[in-house]
């Protein structure tokens, strides 16, 4: 029988590509089409610095047409996990500049991410009750440094406490462009608070920030503002999930959501939009796209948790092209292939993710060990000789 990822390899991919064409960000040139996705690795120390492992890492992908590095904290309480990485204070600032340079270093230009947790994170983990839009507890356990944990019921934030929150993350731009990226994704995806706030699930606000769609896109849409004014829009990306149910998310009307968010953006002139697991097969995927203006990243819908198809996502990401989306991210590929780029554009094989247990611990293994193929073919040619 032939499976999906029989028929997806890179062997039988046609060589010439739009993915290997270039593009424009705002100012930067971007040397091809394929972005890649923020992903969390908790290698950062216990109060969020990054370390050295991550410049390597992250120098390791800089062929990418666009790195965007994992989901950073904003502020103290929006920590979600440990060992993750934040961006509030001089010491994450100096750290991440460690990484900046060797990716600029080695060719590549980068975004960081801006995440916060809100009711996904744990006093264990910050130190800190979690705060959300409404003391509704995330349906899961969270891990923490003991273990999983039953979630806690996360405190509702005051009007004082949104309009800080907002901000902490104009603070963080701030912050990141110090550090040397070159702009700044806001985390609208996923779960998280930003999420929190679009969905009525999580979201059972009476104030201006919740109720109506009007006010639950009120937080993003004051953070992206306040963002894009701390830094320059062009600086300034944006990343949504429609309909994505993880982390216990309920949106109830994401078709009302989603164009509401894109048109109260439409003057900001954001360097980009970037949705997640997009299907060019969704009626709302083509409306949002109407809709935006500006540059679209699409993160194609893979089979998730796995097994990746054996072309990482080309083809899919090449449907989504057509569909008009202007740049592919894309995850898991990424992750495993540190020269994904040239493996793709050249139908080589790709690197398997190895072991799904290394994604989120610290250490080289399942991080900065996965070979290029320079290093495949020299350690082929050895062989013999060792033999
Ligand atoms: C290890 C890992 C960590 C991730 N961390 C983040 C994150 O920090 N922020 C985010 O928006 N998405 C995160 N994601 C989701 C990815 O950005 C991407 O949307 C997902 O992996 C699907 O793309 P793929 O099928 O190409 O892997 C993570 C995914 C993985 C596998």
């Amino acid at each position: 029988m032939t499976t999906y990822a029989d028929e997806a390899t890179t062997a039988n991919a046609p060589l010439t590509s739009r993915l290997f064409e270039p593009a424009s960000l705002g100012d930067l040139r971007l040397p091809n089409r394929l972005v890649m996705a923020p992903m969390t690795r908790n290698r950062a120390a216990a109060d969020g610095v990054p370390q050295p492992i991550m410049a390597t890492y992250y120098a390791q992908r800089a062929s990418a047409g666009l790195i965007i590095a994992e989901a950073s904290t904003p502020n103290a309480v929006g920590q979600t996990y440990p060992n993750i990485t934040a961006i509030h204070d001089r010491a994450h600032v100096a750290g991440w500049r460690q990484v900046t340079d060797a990716v600029r270093a080695a060719g590549g230009r980068m975004f960081l991410q801006l995440q916060h947790g809100g009711r996904v994170g744990h006093p264990d983990n910050s130190g800190l009750v979690p705060v959300a839009p409404s003391p509704v507890p995330l349906p899961d356990t969270i891990f923490t440094p003991s273990g999983h944990q039953p979630a806690v019921v996360p405190r509702e934030m005051t009007i004082d406490e949104i309009h800080a929150t907002v901000a902490d993350f104009a603070a963080a731009a701030r912050n990141a462009v110090d550090a040397g990226f070159a702009g700044v994704e806001v985390h609208g995806a996923n779960g998280y608070l930003i999420h929190q706030f679009l969905a009525g699930g999580t979201n059972h606000r009476t104030d201006a920030y919740g109720g109506s769609v009007a006010g639950r896109i009120r937080f993003a849409v004051e953070v992206v503002r306040a963002v894009a004014d701390a830094v320059g829009p062009e600086r300034v990306g944006l990343r949504i999930a429609p309909g994505l149910t993880v982390n216990g998310i309920e949106e109830g009307d994401t078709g009302a959501i989603y164009p509401a968010l894109l048109d109260a953006l439409a003057d900001v002139g954001l360097a980009y939009l970037h949705v997640v697991f997009a299907d060019p097969g969704q009626p709302l995927f083509h409306d949002l796209r109407r809709r935006w203006q500006g540059t679209l990243i699409a993160n194609p819908m893979l089979p998730w948790p796995g097994p990746l198809p054996a072309d990482g996502g080309r083809r899919e990401g090449e449907r989504l092209l057509a569909a008009g989306a202007d740049l592919i991210s894309l995850g898991r590929a990424f992750l495993a292939n540190p020269d994904l780029v040239e493996r793709l554009r050249t139908g080589a094989p790709l690197n398997p993710v190895r072991d799904t247990g290394l994604m989120y611990v610290g250490g080289e293994s399942g991080y900065t060990d996965y070979p290029t193929l320079d290093a495949v073919r020299r350690a082929e040619t050895l062989a013999p000789a060792a033999a």
